[in-house]
């Protein structure tokens, strides 16, 4: 589903990802970890068009993107949540999911002025869907509500829902189980799944181990901007050199 080839992103002289290879396989959930500044958000910010490649090449479902903008990495079906807008806090949740740009026709100028039936029609199918996906992350009954009165972890479920909206094939999550209390976490997991069983394809950078285990396979382990090996959850667990880039005696 995607491949990266020998992936360079400069910083002035610093090599925040430093000659990265690998490839996803379709319907997997693959797991990047490492010790704090390895080069794992750049390199997720590299891959969904946030921050230009300084060379390399990233082919998704056999379509080079790399340097292409953003949005259109989005359209493509690769969805990190910092593409889309960051929440309105004085919208509903189900304004701020109904937000989502989906190729909505009511966005174009020309549809709103020629095709208005079309656009309402347009409205009430985005309307049904953001309610659809309300209702499987379980945020159907704050569908009403503003966004500023959720907690941090219904904010991550409303981050789960606007992502869902764009139909994505390859989600780019960093982070999910961060600052989550453990119910909300194993809900998360729950829907992380659940999709997965749905045939989506995730990429997740996670430092909690034990949501790496229990959801990811392979995981593939980054230090000092370089992939440093990549393999099972166990065999990344055992492996010396894994425990030694955490330590920081990183390997050359
Ligand atoms: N926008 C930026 N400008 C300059 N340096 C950056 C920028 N983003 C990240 N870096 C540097 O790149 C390295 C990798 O950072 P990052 O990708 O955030 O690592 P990780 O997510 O693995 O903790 C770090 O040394 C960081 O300071
Ligand atoms: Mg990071």
């Amino acid at each position: 589903m995607l491949e990266v080839r020998n992936l360079v992103k400069e910083f002035g002289g610093l090599h925040a990802v430093d000659g990265v290879s690998f490839t996803l396989q379709a319907h997997t959930i693959t797991g990047l970890v490492g010790p704090n500044g390895a080069g794992k958000t750049t390199l997720f910010n590299t891959i969904a068009g946030l921050h230009r490649p300084t060379s390399g090449e990233i082919v998704f479902q056999g379509r080079p993107i790399q340097g292409l903008a953003p949005h259109r990495i989005f359209h493509a079906g690769l969805v990190r949540p910092f593409q889309i807008p960051r929440p309105f806090a004085a919208m509903t949740v189900l304004e701020n999911t109904m937000m989502v740009p989906a190729g909505q026709a009511g966005e174009r100028f020309w549809n709103n002025w020629f095709r208005r039936g079309a656009v309402r029609a347009q409205e009430q199918a985005c309307r049904a869907r953001a309610q659809d996906v309300l209702d499987f992350v379980g945020l159907d009954r704050l569908a009403g509500e503003y966004a500023r009165n959720l907690s941090g972890g219904q904010q991550k479920l409303l981050e789960l829902a606007r992502v869902l909206m764009a139909d994505p094939q390859l989600i780019l999550l960093d982070e999910p189980g961060a600052g989550v209390n453990p119910s909300l976490l194993a809900v998360i997991m729950d829907k992380l799944r659940e999709l997965h069983a749905r045939g989506m394809t995730f990429l997740i950078i996670e430092h909690n181990m034990e949501l790496i285990a229990a959801l990811c396979n392979p995981v593939l382990v980054m230090a000092q901007g370089r992939l440093l090996m990549q393999g099972t959850p166990d065999a990344v667990r055992g492996d010396p050199r894994v425990l030694d880039a955490y330590l920081g005696g990183a390997p050359q």
